[in-house]
């Protein structure tokens, strides 16, 4: 694929990863792109780069548009290497003395990854850059999602080049949102928010109403990863500001592993009650179902039950695996619930009890044990389990919908 003009005189010139199936154990089945964009003005500047193997694709794409060697500047948006990763061989091809321009964070992490021998220029959070016809000005993101992120917006074109956010892990060979079907899109953009931006909801949320009070003019949204949004911008401002509150949803999510289907007979059992709740609940197997897709759900849901066998008087190891990594993305305003099979000591579910109320979860107690093979008694008190959960989670979302 050639660069494409995205406005006059900028051009997309990233990468698209048509492979990549694992995002540093957030699963992507849709692969991903890294974008970096090249604005010919006065001063030539490129903003962001690629993940290191496509380094190559960068430069030829660059090359399709002017010589690299007369790129006058970098912006770097955000050092995490998907985007700084072929900054060195950038910057070894058109000098390594042009300036690369980034946050006061983004200085000292870009010397982290590459040494101090590139020229880092620290730019202030509300400083602007003059490229000529055009400016560059600059809005810290701290923590959205590492110390060193930033925003670039160029206000004469209206463009607001977001860095990771609002960014979607989609290979395409489309480019914008009037372009690609946008139902896979706005799915792997929930996606993104699930497994990158949820513990950072409430920075999401005080930089949305920054960024409102500041009335910028967005005729584009271009993030560095996924489809460029022109056509309708607000639509995924408006999901941000939805997924920050992290209202209860009407759903719950079962999820479960399993060594002798005992705990998956009770996972079904409990989606049973749910159901005579009235609740649609969705049943995650952690043997099949990708943990980053049942964070996914767990994102919308207004309970989380979670089941696990004992194993060697532990967790079942995916199960374990599952919880440490929700915990990382501190989902809030859950109704939790603990149950497994067991065959002798029966750890099981104190410990998914006690994962899940560490998480600030509302648990019900006292969840479900079975020993060995889950008799008419255990299935009964897991259907009366899913449908006293499905009660509750139809009471809270009835409430956060009320705005109450
Ligand atoms: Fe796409 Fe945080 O890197």
């Amino acid at each position: 694929m050639k660069p494409v003009e995205i406005a006059r005189d900028i051009y997309w010139v990233g990468a698209i990863d048509w492979n990549v199936r694992d995002f540093h154990g957030y699963s992507t089945g849709r692969g991903s792109t890294y974008n970096a964009f090249l604005i010919m003005d006065e001063k030539i500047t490129l903003v962001d780069t690629v993940k290191a193997p496509f380094a190559d694709e960068l430069m030829e794409r660059i090359a399709c548009v002017v010589d690299p060697k007369r790129i006058d500047c970098v912006v770097s948006n955000h050092t995490e290497m998907d985007h700084s990763g072929s900054l060195p061989r950038v910057l070894h091809y058109i000098g390594e003395d042009k300036p690369v321009y980034c946050s006061r964070m983004g200085k000292k992490n870009l010397a982290a990854h590459f040494g101090d021998r590139f020229n880092l220029q620290a730019v202030e959070n509300g400083g602007s850059l003059s490229l000529g016809k055009r400016s560059l000005s600059f809005v810290e993101t701290r923590m959205i999602h590492w110390p060193d992120s930033m925003f670039s917006y160029c206000p004469e074109e209206r463009i607001l080049f977001s860095s990771d956010g609002f960014g979607q892990h989609y290979a395409s060979n489309e480019r914008f949102d009037d372009q690609a079907d946008m139902n896979q899109v706005m799915t792997e953009a929930e996606k993104y928010y699930a497994n990158i931006l949820l513990l950072y909801s409430d920075l999401i949320a005080k930089l949305l109403a920054n960024v409102g009070e500041m009335n910028l003019a967005l005729d584009m949204i271009c993030p560095d990863h996924g489809i460029l949004w022109r056509k309708d911008p607000g639509r995924i401002v408006n999901a941000y500001a939805q997924w920050t509150q992290q209202k209860p949803g009407d759903s719950a999510v079962v999820v479960f592993d399993t060594m002798w289907h005992s705990t998956e007979k009770m996972a079904r059992a409990i989606v049973d009650g749910l159901g005579e709740a009235g609740v649609r609940a969705r049943l995650m197997n952690l043997r099949t179902d990708h943990r980053s897709d049942v964070m996914t759900a767990v994102m919308g849901a207004g309970a989380v039950l979670v089941g696990s066998p004992t194993l060697n008087n532990g967790l079942f190891p995916t199960v374990a695996d599952f919880l440490a990594y929700m915990k990382g993305l501190k989902p809030r305003n859950k109704i939790g619930a603990a149950f497994g099979s067991y065959g002798w000591s029966g750890e099981s579910v104190k410990l998914v009890h006690g994962a899940l109320a560490g998480m600030g979860f509302a648990m019900e107690e006292p969840g479900v044990k079975a020993q060995y093979v889950p008799g008419d008694d255990a299935l009964k008190a897991c259907r009366d389990l899913g449908l006293s959960v499905g009660r509750k989670v139809r009471e809270a979302a009835a409430v956060a919908n009320s705005g109450s």
